[in-house]
């Protein structure tokens, strides 16, 4: 199980009192029962009211793409996001990826923690000829798209040569999102020029992925008859749609293997169905963060990435938590923080301030395999010399190290957890989105809150069209 990611509560569970989690475990075994039989519910085609709106599709979906993939190939769906990619690969050098909350976020944390950080910057050999990528269409910040537009503009000035060309991927389940419709407006006009309206190019190099009939985005997409088009799962939500084409489509256009995804991600669900508490990474981490909002009222929960390649998946993992149980007045509240970064400025509050935080620490246990030392100068002007020959990984894990011990001996000690990734790969990408997807509905089930549907989204959707609609 050497690249399995592994959750560590030990540091958290002395600050309560003994047993406390053996206590928990007959409600917590209750609670993933019903997360398991939600998928078999969904299956019958009957749901009771009370259980509405379910969907757990995602639990069982990525073996079910990985059994498809491997009797149809091609044919599959993983196949088809693959042949999609490659012509966004092979022919395009600029992606443009709109799309916001579940239709963005996965996708932003892909790139961020598996591709180069300077991806955008280098020449197309440096990129190994994947595209740029730039999201949009997740705000309404019109500099920004603007910006964009204008970059296309320069960049793009002969739609003949591949490294002069660009495409969209629009992403919305709902297919009506105004802000990612707005935006697509906009470059698809942009688009059409360059391309000229109704042209092959400008019906190849726009690939929606949208919901069932009823999504606008559908109906114009058929209108104009875009060469392809995905289609996200009705039994998946938005925020749990990540390891659908949702995802899958940026990152396999980003050069990342959608298999690998959806392998760690099955496998996370084989553990979470067949793992006793104690070795169980969804229901140990579930049974942690509820003790200790329960018992101690620790209703913030710090999300503490070391390194800055993890922070688009900690706001992913922000949004599944908000949306998924803050509901009638419950659920925890998400923030995330990036170490070694906000130790110098939030780390004096965790430390020290309201006893109402539990922190999670996500760490990269082998980040890269030629890491980078600190060299002896001559003169040590700087005097670093005393560290000279170290990491700057060893650096981070003495920082991650040296916080865990400040806060297990503050008075009174703050509790912490360590969720530890082996290395950053799409298969362990794959386990972390499906561990915290589970954890979620699970913790849903166990404080009686449905982790699915949010109301409260939809209710400013509707207010803002209805203030539009009169100016
Ligand atoms: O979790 C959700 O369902 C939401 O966050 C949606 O992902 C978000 O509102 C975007 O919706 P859509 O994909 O319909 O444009």
């Amino acid at each position: 199980m050497t690249d399995s990611v592994q959750y560590d509560p030990t540091a958290a569970l002395r600050c309560l009192p003994d047993g406390r989690i053996a206590r928990m475990e007959p409600e917590l075994l209750a609670a993933r029962d019903e997360v398991l039989a939600d998928v078999d519910l969904m299956a019958s085609g009957t749901i009771p009211t009370e259980k509405q709106p379910l969907d757990a599709g995602f639990i069982e979906w990525p073996r079910k793409l990985l059994d498809e993939f491997n009797a149809e190939r091609t044919g599959s769906l993983i196949g088809r996001i693959q042949s999609a990619a490659r012509v966004l690969r092979e022919e395009t050098d600029s992606l443009i990826v709109l799309g916001i909350g579940g239709s963005y976020l996965g996708a932003r944390a892909m790139f961020e923690a598996l591709c180069d950080p300077c991806h955008n910057e280098r020449t197309r050999p440096g990129r190994r000829s994947v595209p740029r990528v730039y999201f949009d269409g997740n705000n309404v910040d019109s500099v920004r798209t603007q910006s964009l537009l204008s970059l296309l503009g320069e960049r793009c000035d002969d739609a003949a040569v591949v490294d002069k060309r660009w495409a969209i991927v629009v992403i919305s389940k709902s297919g009506g999102t105004l802000e990612t419709a707005v935006a697509f407006r906009v470059f698809r006009q942009a688009l059409d020029e360059y391309y000229g309206a109704d042209s092959d190019l400008a019906r190849r190099f726009v690939i929606p992925v949208t919901g069932p009939p009823g999504s606008r985005l559908r109906a114009l997409a058929r209108s104009r008859r875009y060469e392809r088009l995905f289609s996200v799962p009705d039994t998946i939500g938005g925020r749990f749609s990540v390891l659908t084409p949702v995802g899958l489509l940026p990152a396999a256009a980003m050069g990342l293997n959608p298999e690998s995804l959806l392998q760690g991600a099955a496998d996370m669900t084989d553990r979470f169905r067949t793992q006793p508490p104690g070795e169980n990474p969804v229901l140990d981490y579930v049974a942690t963060c509820h003790a200790f909002e329960a018992d101690q009222q620790r209703t913030i929960r710090v999300l503490s990435t070391w390194g800055a390649r993890l922070e688009a998946m900690g706001m992913w993992y922000d949004q599944l938590l908000s949306e998924s149980l803050g509901k009638h007045g419950l659920g925890a509240t998400p923030v995330t923080v990036v170490n070694t970064r906000d130790l110098h400025s939030r780390g004096q509050q965790h430390q020290d301030g309201r006893q109402d935080k539990l922190i999670t620490n996500l760490f990269v246990s082998s980040p890269v395999s030629d890491p980078m030392v600190i060299e002896r100068l001559p003169d040590n002007q700087d005097n670093l010399n005393q560290y000279a020959g170290t990491t700057i990984p060893e650096l981070l894990f003495a920082a991650f190290q040296g916080t865990n011990k400040a806060c297990a001996e503050a008075d009174p000690p703050r509790p912490t957890a360590d969720i530890l990734v082996p290395g950053l790969t799409e298969y362990t990408l794959g386990q972390l989105f499906q561990m915290f997807m589970l954890a979620t509905s699970l913790e849903g089930r166990l404080i009686g809150v449905n982790p699915y549907g949010q109301p409260g989204v939809e209710a400013y959707k509707r207010n803002m069209t209805a203030l539009l609609r009169r100016t």
